[in-house]
């Protein structure tokens, strides 16, 4: 097909099927962009104790400097079916109980220095390659494993990649078995931490299998800039182009861009292009785009842009950029503009994990957070501290989100500054992103000439890498010295104790804004302190003197024009850093919103301010019985001009609002109804009611969406509540309910918003691997002895089995070998099903468990080797396996033989899923699992009357 033919065939499918480009069969065939999160194998290995790792790193020859000598766990024969079978992303963190010994800054899961059998995992993937895909390039990308990741293909060793933030990829064309098999293998360790709040252990975002052609455009090898003239966009494409292959190789590129109907708005072809063997060449273009539509908050549109390499007259690569048409700027005075626009930074920090499923955040997640973050008028997020995982942004480009992507590390050292390059590499075609982040209050040297010097590079380099992005860096002292006084964006980091009046003034050219703010600490419904059980009121109230409350801090941004705006420390709240309290509290108060989703009053404060939405909200509840005739405090967040409060239809007085203020008044309780109304020049514009309720009677559920994809990914979001009698939500309910589900659906997480539940976060199956100790051998005549076999025969005088080469000589001496020994049972073993994965030690064997026969003449190969053990075959301590085989023998004086017998699994049923309310609400997580149907999950709860809700998974 000729190119200008293909585009348009290319184009055509696009705007025809709405399938993305990367989806028609046309593409797939020249690059392959393949998910491979589904089908892995997981266990918990061990920190030091080889033989709880699997033996990696101890067989004859198995260093890293031998390439092909992966062992253990790592190599491509190792055998892994007693595993636990996951699907990514996973987070093996979150699937921990709580321990006061885990770290708290972390959310005190059981994992860490304290915890080296539950701080390393291995995962191993087995997945087929066509013998058609030889000649092709194939690489496995990573988005990010937490962390210190060692990957294997086939027992080849290919790189560590320390930080969990980062995305790397391998090439392995060379070392894929074509036509069949391969196996990937990946260990993680997270003995140490990088971050001082949660972090998640494990492969927590997506893996991708790429395959393209040797020439092609590198990974993340192209970059899309704006520059938007009166009706005209300047869209300058660079792509990055690559020839891998041994000889050289001519082609032409075309870039064309597309608009979300897949309409072609503007194409450029760049001809004769030549390249040698592992050379590489940028290539430029100005496209112009008339009329642009523009990418904004309100409405973000995104264009696509989409580049070809042909050669000889085929397609040989093609690749989709999403990207934005905007400008960016801002100003030492009035503050950030976006499309020539002024608009005030009203964001939020966030870290990147959820109740339920801690790091190992499903895509429908992002979209999820980021929905409920515009609800409050947040238009801006600050990755804190941190590069995300991509879809995070995809989620901010899709719905209209400023951001802020930051760097986890401060330095200047070649890894330093390429982590940095990496997270901009990868990032740059974002048009949400308006600012790389360089660090994040680095205490040793914010304040002084070390700092200024590394900043000074890193903003530097920064810019050598895309000089579209405004450089910032968070600080929380020095101000006037170090690096505020050469960060291009100043980002203050608490202002209660700096005069940011004072920098403007001495640095008048410098752009400044709050990178962090509002560190206020709330439990979401809580109205009283009670610090014996950690719980803090969810009033508005600052911290100590180093903190301003929410509305000082957003006083004093809102009030000056030259701070382009200010990031709340948090938009959500997370595990970990449950300041100012330690153990038992696992999960942070700084939220607006809690770890689930649920809005703290805080978010309506926000509301108030940050939206033109009518908003009347009131707080507390007004449950409080016992209180009779005492004064409550009542707070109403508005943005009406003036609030009336009424408690049983009785006014208790107008109040006239102040900008970004609140109002209050001090209320003795009495049961009933107590009702705010705002007035918008002098006319009722919106009201907000709280009753008292009755005791919780009936179980209530709704959900986020209604009808998921049936594609063992999107998920469903279920709010739980307690409701009275009549109907209202009982704000102060705290029953435990138990979930069940049927249809194609599966549970994978609950939460409630409680920053010192220890409650689980998952309900799963337990694997337990029970090892086979020692043998013991003695030489028998053929395969029938029996009397050594049975459970309790006196092996004591027999020698250790394995002691004599298993050479050509010993076949012709040994005709058949018994070899004895024990495996230990828990004490509960009988409540799991056992399964014992046997490996031939043998040529042929018999395998008897306690002295009866489960595995007659298996021969090594045969397939035959799992076998399922029947729990009166069993009892808890020791147990006895006896294998009657004949020998195995050398292949050649360097081979070994086979010594392993297999192991016993123990797979226990998981519990049902349960969960506290906390204040009122739980939530459940409900994911597809794969298949179309009617998902129904039930709640129930002593006492309360039951509910359900379907839920629809449809293929589309
Ligand atoms: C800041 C820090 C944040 C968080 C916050 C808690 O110093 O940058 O990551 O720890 O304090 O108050």
């Amino acid at each position: 097909m000729k190119p200008s033919y293909f585009l348009y065939f290319l184009i055509l499918i696009f705007a025809t099927t709405g399938k993305t480009i990367a989806q028609s069969p046309e593409i797939a065939s020249k690059r392959e962009h393949l998910s491979i999160d589904n089908d892995w194998r997981f266990a918990l290995g061990h920190a030091y104790d080889v033989s709880k790792d699997f033996y990696n790193g101890t067989g004859g020859f198995s260093y890293l400097a031998k390439t092909g000598y992966g062992d253990g766990a790592a190599s491509a024969e190792f055998d892994d079916r007693g595993w636990r079978k996951i699907d990514l992303p996973h987070d093996w963190a979150v699937e921990q109980p709580f321990s006061p010994k885990g770290s708290f800054s972390h959310g005190s899961k059981a994992i860490g220095r304290n915890f080296p059998e539950a701080s390393v995992g291995w995962y191993r993937k087995t997945f087929a390659i066509p013998a058609s895909d030889l000649g092709k390039r194939i690489s496995i990308a990573f988005d990010g494993v937490f962390r210190n990741s060692i990957v294997w293909v086939n027992g080849h060793y290919l790189g560590t990649e320390p930080s969990g933030y980062n995305r790397f990829e391998y090439n392995i064309s060379e070392y894929l078995n074509y036509g069949g098999n391969n196996v990937i293998a990946v260990r993680a360790d997270v003995t140490m931490e990088e971050g001082w709040f949660y972090e998640g252990a494990g492969i927590y975002r997506h893996v991708w299998l790429n395959k393209t052609n040797q020439v092609h455009i590198v990974p993340d090898g192209t970059f899309v800039t704006t520059a938007v003239k009166s009706n005209v966009a300047d869209v300058t494409a660079t792509a990055t182009i690559n020839n891998d292959d041994k000889k050289t190789r001519s082609f032409n590129i075309t870039q064309t861009i597309i608009d979300d109907s897949g309409k072609a708005l503007a194409t450029k072809t760049t001809t004769g292009l030549t390249l040698k063997p592992f050379a590489s060449q940028d290539i430029k273009n100005i496209l112009t785009v008339s009329n642009p539509k523009l990418w904004s908050l309100e409405t973000p549109y995104l264009h696509k842009l989409i580049t070809t390499v042909e050669e000889n007259g085929s397609i040989i690569d093609s690749y989709v950029t999403t990207f934005g048409i905007r400008t960016i700027r801002f100003d030492a005075n009035e503050g950030f503009f976006l499309n020539g626009k002024h608009v005030k930074i009203q964001g939020t920090n966030n870290h990147q994990d959820h109740a339920g499923v801690g790091a190992a955040m499903p895509d429908a997640l992002q979209d999820f957070r980021i929905r409920t973050l515009k609800g409050m008028g947040c238009n801006a997020y600050r990755c804190s501290h941190n590069p995300p995982t991509p879809e995070l942004l995809d989620a901010c480009d899709r719905l209209g989100m400023l951001v802020i992507d930051e760097n986890r590390l401060m330095g200047v050292t070649s890894t330093q500054l390429n982590d940095l390059k990496r997270m901009i590499l990868r990032d740059r075609n974002h048009p949400s992103i308006i600012s790389w982040s360089i660090g994040n209050e680095e205490w040793g040297i914010e304040g002084n000439i070390t700092g200024a010097r590394i900043a000074a590079t890193m903003q530097a380099f920064a810019k050598s890498v895309d000089s579209t992005r405004y450089i910032t860096a968070a600080i929380s002292g020095g101000i006037g010295s170090g690096i505020s006084t050469v960060i291009d964006v100043l980002g203050y980091n608490y202002v209660a104790t700096k005069n940011t009046d004072e920098q403007h003034k001495k640095y008048p050219n410098q752009f400044s804004w709050g990178t962090e703010e509002g560190s206020t600490v709330a439990s979401r419904g809580i109205y009283e302190d009670d610090m014996d059980k950690h719980q803090l009121v969810a009033y508005d109230r600052k911290q100590n003197d180093f903190f301003y409350s929410l509305e000082q801090g957003w006083k004093h941004y809102a009030s000056r024009p030259y701070l382009a705006g200010m990031f709340i420390w948090t938009g959500f709240d997370y595990r970990g850093e449950p300041t100012p309290f330690g153990w038992p509290s696992v999960g942070s108060y700084f939220g607006m919103i809690d770890a689930c989703g649920f809005p703290k009053d805080d978010y309506y404060y926000l509301k108030s301010w940050w939206t033109n939405q009518t908003v009347v909200h009131l707080l507390p509840h007004w449950n409080w019985q016992g209180k009779e005739g005492q004064e409550i405090r009542v707070c109403a967040y508005s943005n009406c001009d003036e609030v009336e409060l009424f408690l049983n239809r009785k006014s208790l007085g107008k109040k006239t609002m102040e900008l970004n203020g609140h109002l209050e008044w001090q209320v003795k309780y009495e049961p009933g109804t107590l009702e705010a109304i705002g007035y918008k020049k002098g006319i009722k514009a919106g009201n907000d009611i709280v009753k008292t309720t009755l005791m919780p009677n009936q179980v209530k559920l709704t959900v986020d969406r209604k009808a998921i994809k049936a594609d063992k990914k999107d998920i469903a979001i279920i709010t739980v509540q307690a409701d009275d009698k009549n109907a209202l939500r009982v704000p102060t309910a705290q029953n435990e309910l138990s979930f069940s589900i049927t249809g194609p659906g599966k549970i994978i997480g609950v939460g409630n918003g409680d920053p010192t539940s220890l409650e689980a976060d998952q309900y799963l199956e337990r694997i337990d691997l029970i090892n086979i100790g020692a043998f013991k051998e003695k030489f028998v005549d053929d395969l029938n002895a029996k009397a050594e076999v049975a459970a309790d025969y006196n092996d004591s005088s027999w020698q250790n089995a394995f002691k004599d080469t298993r050479d050509d000589e010993f076949g012709r001496r040994v005709k058949a070998i018994v070899y004895r020994a024990g495996f230990t049972m828990p004490a509960d073993a009988a409540t799991a099903t056992a399964t014992l994965f046997s490996k031939n030690i043998g040529k042929v064997q018999n395998i008897y468990i306690n002295g009866k026969e489960i595995g007659h003449e298996i021969k090594a190969g045969d397939g035959n080797t799992e076998f399922k053990l029947d729990a009166s075959l069993l009892h808890p301590g020791n147990n006895t396996v006896a294998i009657v085989a004949t020998p195995l023998l050398k292949a050649n004086i360097w081979a070994s033989v086979n010594t392993d017998p297999g192991l016993i699994q123990l797979a226990y049923p998981a519990a049902q899923y349960k969960r506290k309310l906390f204040s009122g609400y739980a939530q459940v997580i409900v994911q597809s699992t794969g298949q179309p149907g009617t998902i129904v999950l039930k709640a129930i709860s002593p006492g309360l009357k039951q509910s359900a809700i379907e839920i629809t998974a449809a293929d589309k």
